[in-house]
Formats: C-alpha cells, sequence, structure tokens
C-alpha cells in the first residue's frame, strides 16, 4: 500500500521475478565460468563440488531454460502493463535520457550544480535494463548454436559455432563483470535502494532521485478493473498473449529437445562419413607428418648432396672420413661406414644418417625439416638425380 511516507516501486510479481532472474543469473554463471576457464584450479574445485562436469552442464541447461521461461513472463508482463492497464512504457529511452545523461557528465566534471531530473527509471537504471535485454538476446542465440550444434550447423556455416562460444564466453564475463561492479554499486553502495526486495521507496527518496515519475503520477488515470473496456482489453491480452507464449514455448521446447547433447553416444551414427575438421594448434612440426606426403622429387644431386656436404662433409669425406664414412658422394653414403650403409633406399628407419642424427648424441644434427626431407627422400628410393 502506498502510505503519504512510502512509494510502491516494485509490485510482489516484479519482486518475485527479480528473484528468480537472481537465482538463474547466478547459476548459469558458476556454472558457466567455470566451463570456460577450465584450466583454473578454482573452476576445478568448484566443478568437483557441484558434483561433476556431466551435473554442472545438467544445471546450466535447466537455469537457461528457467532464463528463457523469465523472457516469456516478463514480455507477457510488459505487454499487459502498457495494453490492458495503459501504463506508461517507462523502461522506453527517450530524449530525456539522453539529456539526463549529458547534465550528469557535466555534474560529474563538476560543471554544474544540478543533477538531472529523472523520471520512474533513471537513464542509468535504463541502460542497465537494455543492457540485460541485448545480452540475454546474445547468450539465448549463441546457447542454442552450442547446444545444438548439427542443427545450426545445418542452417548456418560451421564456423559460427566457435565464434558463438567466444561469444557466449565474452558476453558472460562482461555480464558477471558489470553486475557486480555498476549494478551493485549503483544499488547497494553509491545510494542503498533495497526497494527491489521490499517492494518500497521512501518518498523522499523518490522525490530526490525520480521527481518526474511524482509529477506524472498526479495525471495518472485509470479504469477500475471491473469496467467492460479494462474487462475487454484482459480478453484481448489473453488471447493474443496465449498465441504467443505458445509459439515461444514450442520454440524452447525445440531449443531442449532438437537434439542430443554432443556427448550422446546416439549421435554418433549422424557424424559418420562428415570430415571433421580439428585444427592442431600449435602446429606440429614437419616430423609428425608423413615422411612421403612431404617428398616433392628431391634428388641427391639437387639438393639431398648439398645438405651432405655443408653439414656432414667436413668430417666424413675421402682425406678426413669418420668412421671411414664419405658422406661427399652418393657413391659414399651407399656403401656406409664401419656400421653399415648410411642410406638405404627405401628405409629411412634403418639408414644410419638418420639413425645417427636423431639418436645418438652426434655432432652436425639437421634440423627436424631437413630430417624430414631427407627422409622423404630416402622413402622415395633415394634418387641421385
Ligand atoms: C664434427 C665432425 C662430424 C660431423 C660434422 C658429422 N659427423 Fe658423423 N661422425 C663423426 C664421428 C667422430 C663419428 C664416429 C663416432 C663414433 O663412432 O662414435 C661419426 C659417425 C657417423 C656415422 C656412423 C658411421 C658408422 O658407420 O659407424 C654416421 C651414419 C654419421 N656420422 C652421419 C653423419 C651425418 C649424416 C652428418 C651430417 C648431418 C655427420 N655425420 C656429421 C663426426 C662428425
Amino acid at each position: 500500500m502506498n502510505r503519504p511516507n512510502r512509494y510502491l516501486r516494485f509490485s510482489l510479481p516484479r519482486r518475485i521475478e527479480h528473484w528468480l532472474q537472481t537465482a538463474s543469473f547466478t547459476l548459469l554463471a558458476i556454472t558457466g565460468l567455470p566451463q570456460r576457464y577450465m584450466d583454473s584450479q578454482i573452476s576445478q574445485s568448484l566443478i568437483t563440488w557441484l558434483g561433476g562436469i556431466e551435473t554442472v552442464r545438467i544445471i546450466h541447461r535447466i537455469s537457461a531454460v528457467l532464463l528463457m521461461l523469465l523472457v516469456v513472463y516478463h514480455l507477457g508482463a510488459a505487454i499487459y502493463h502498457w495494453v490492458v492497464d495503459r501504463g506508461r512504457l517507462t523502461m522506453l529511452p527517450s530524449l530525456v535520457d539522453l539529456r539526463a545523461g549529458w547534465q550528469t557528465l557535466r555534474h560529474n566534471l563538476g560543471m554544474i550544480k544540478e543533477k538531472p531530473k529523472q523520471g520512474f527509471y533513471t537513464f542509468e537504471e535504463k541502460a542497465e535494463y537494455w543492457g540485460l535485454v541485448w545480452g540475454t538476446i546474445i547468450m539465448i542465440l549463441t546457447g542454442f548454436f552450442l547446444w545444438n550444434p548439427i542443427t545450426a550447423a545445418r542452417f548456418l556455416p560451421g564456423e559460427w559455432i566457435p565464434a558463438a562460444k567466444a561469444a557466449h564466453g565474452g558476453e558472460a564475463l562482461l555480464a558477471v563483470l558489470f553486475i557486480l561492479t555498476w549494478h551493485f554499486y549503483h544499488v547497494l553502495i553509491r545510494h542503498y535502494n533495497p526497494s527491489m526486495f521490499t517492494g518500497y521507496l521512501s518518498r523522499k527518496d523518490m522525490e530526490k532521485f525520480h521527481p518526474l515519475a511524482i509529477e506524472q503520477e498526479a495525471s495518472k488515470v485509470s479504469l477500475p478493473k471491473n469496467h467492460p473496456a479494462y474487462q475487454r482489453r484482459r480478453r484481448v491480452f489473453f488471447i493474443a498473449y496465449g498465441i504467443l507464449a505458445t509459439v515461444m514455448l514450442g520454440i524452447i521446447y525445440l531449443f531442449v529437445a532438437a537434439e542430443q547433447t554432443a556427448q550422446s553416444p546416439e549421435i554418433i551414427p549422424d557424424l559418420q562419413g562428415i570430415e571433421i575438421f580439428s585444427p592442431l594448434t600449435p602446429t606440429p612440426f614437419p616430423e609428425a607428418a608423413s615422411p612421403l606426403a612431404v617428398y616433392q622429387g628431391e634428388t641427391w644431386d639437387e639438393p639431398i648432396g648439398e645438405m651432405h656436404a655443408s653439414r656432414c662433409g667436413d668430417c666424413h669425406n675421402i682425406q678426413n672420413a669418420q668412421s671411414n664414412l664419405d658422406l661427399t658422394s652418393y657413391q659414399g653414403a651407399l656403401r656406409g661406414g664401419d656400421s653399415g650403409p648410411a642410406i638405404i633406399p627405401g628405409a629411412s628407419g634403418v639408414s644410419l644418417s638418420i639413425v645417427w642424427q636423431t639418436g645418438h648424441d652426434h655432432p652436425g644434427v639437421w634440423s627436424p625439416l631437413e630430417i624430414a626431407v631427407i627422409r622423404a627422400w630416402i622413402d622415395n628410393n633415394a634418387p641421385e638425380n
């Protein structure tokens, strides 16, 4: 009840909605952020504490459904307020807000003394509300891609899924930091305002922070609830909103049921025959590549012989043949030294020049790339020219 000294700012349904929103937001954050920062110790402890990653994912999804139901409800409440109660759309941004923003900036810079007169919602509160709306749209859309990647990839290029993942995590972090700083600061620290929990703000505060709303209050005329016109509006609303809500609930159902989770074994048959692209970062050394694949027609004359002469020739030539090995000629390399042929065409795995390079503590080591090229050459039967 509005008493002379207090002002009903948030009705009970609004407050319940805020509690549910708080619950869904908190649950989404504590089950979502650890999935994004899964390497951190805190995340891992949190996931264990919540009962493991599978449980965390399920809680995340249930909270997401709660969030979507709140959207359906909120839309209904807003339309009811506008169409049936003919209330003001106090959340819509207007020129007044632009002016209030500009005046607040000048006030904060000490250029003017007066603070702007604001309405039921200040421009700061509106910015926050629309930020939440925008964030919710982003989270629901990108959340759909992550929840139903196969369905999403039927309609959109596959790159959208990793992009959605990046946007989902980025927006989540932004939202959490925003609530912890801006929202908490504004309602709890800068000026303690518990009206979202108690429902009321003192008249004094209302006049101080929302003077325009008090001025408008006087001019407000509303129909009594039993007036036939009011009743008619209600009926029209419930029919129209009933249809809208059914469509939206149908979309939520699709969201949840469109496909099995990416982990389910049932979907694996679906994936057969599809080439799966999984980039490896960092790019592995060419060593790991198949030697045959690296081969591009190299011969001893060009450039394998030169690679031996420059890197091995100082110690393995005719005059100075360590272990009787001469690596300055093709024949010398095939003949080999005391332990056997340095190069066995077709068998890089047992060719001593490779074996000594990779396994032994031996001078003149080629780079991994050079070894890959020489192996490929040997495995392609080591052509001389
Ligand atoms: C600084 C001198 C030096 C350079 C450069 C050098 N080696 Fe050697 N290499 C030796 C010595 C000394 C031995 C004998 C080592 C031993 O028996 O323990 C040897 C042994 C070998 C053997 C074993 C020969 C056998 O039959 O027992 C192979 C194969 C070999 N080198 C290949 C190469 C290759 C290929 C290169 C060039 C990438 C190379 N070496 C560069 C000094 C060198």
